[in-house]
């Protein structure tokens, strides 16, 4: 089955409008062919303004979380309901910063990932091991339970919309990227955890994108490995040119 790849770019607290907004003009008049989903993920002040000075087709916009209550009394956060009601059409859930320095558990993630699907949003979920348990070599075990317990409940026609990321901490804006054999071996053992739960077949319609110091001169090696379906880029997504440059890598 072929699944078509994706490069997304989280720009995570970076950027504001003006640079954004050069960014979007530059990306747009840099991209060449339509060999890819191409995916960015501003913060949630800037999306609707982006959106709506977007005159092109190809670039899709997300958010980078969404809030795990449907709505009421929670100063600061923005529901997934409030998002798809401004276009948008993905969100990233649980992305290591949010578990890491806001506290989100692998329960909240699985209640953010239904208020997204209620909302017919593309949640993008992301798990991955920290440093310590690659060196003890229990990264399996470790996002074995973080697909266990946020993710493999759901039935299959949800599971079916859903997309991964798979993201080592250790990897995370530290320059040290997995290598695609790490990457490789994880992402299968994840569609393999997939298959045993639900069917190969949605095991292998479903897209898994590696971030973690993905940049332009690693991406080639990344992407083209079997179980790896494009990237989620943060810092080389900065810079127009080095994401223009990423996403030439997908053959
Ligand atoms: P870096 O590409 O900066 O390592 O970040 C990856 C990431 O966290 C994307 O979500």
């Amino acid at each position: 089955m072929s699944r078509r790849k994706i490069v997304a770019g989280n720009w995570k607290m970076n950027l504001d409008l003006t640079e954004a907004a050069e960014w979007l003009a530059e990306v747009d008049a840099g991209l060449q062919s339509d060999n890819c989903d191409v995916l960015v993920f501003p913060s949630f002040i800037l999306i609707g303004d982006l959106m709506d000075m977007y005159e092109g087709e190809q670039i899709l916009f997300g958010a980078q979380n969404c809030s795990n209550k449907e709505s009421g009394a929670f100063t600061g956060e923005v529901s997934a309901a409030q998002l798809a009601s401004v276009g948008v059409e993905y969100v990233i859930i649980g992305h290591s910063e949010r578990r890491d320095h806001f506290g989100e558990t692998n329960q909240m993630l699985k209640e953010k990932i239904q208020r997204a699907l209620k909302n017919e949003l593309t949640p993008i979920f992301c798990c991955g091991e920290p440093f310590e348990m690659r060196n003890e070599n229990k990264q399996q075990e470790f996002v074995k339970q973080q697909l266990e317990e946020s993710l493999l409940g759901f039935s299959a026609a949800a599971m079916a919309e859903i997309i991964i990321a798979y993201e080592p901490v250790w990897a995370i804006g530290t320059g040290l990227n997995a290598t695609p054999e790490q990457a490789q071996e994880m992402h299968a053992f994840m569609r393999s955890q997939i298959a045993a739960k639900y069917s190969e077949d949605l095991a292998q319609q479903i897209r898994i994108l590696y971030g973690g110091s993905c940049k332009p001169d690693n991406a080639k090696e990344l992407f083209s490995c079997a179980d790896v379906d494009g990237g989620l880029i943060g810092g080389s997504s900065l810079m127009a040119k080095d994401f223009l440059a990423i996403i030439n890598k997908i053959g």
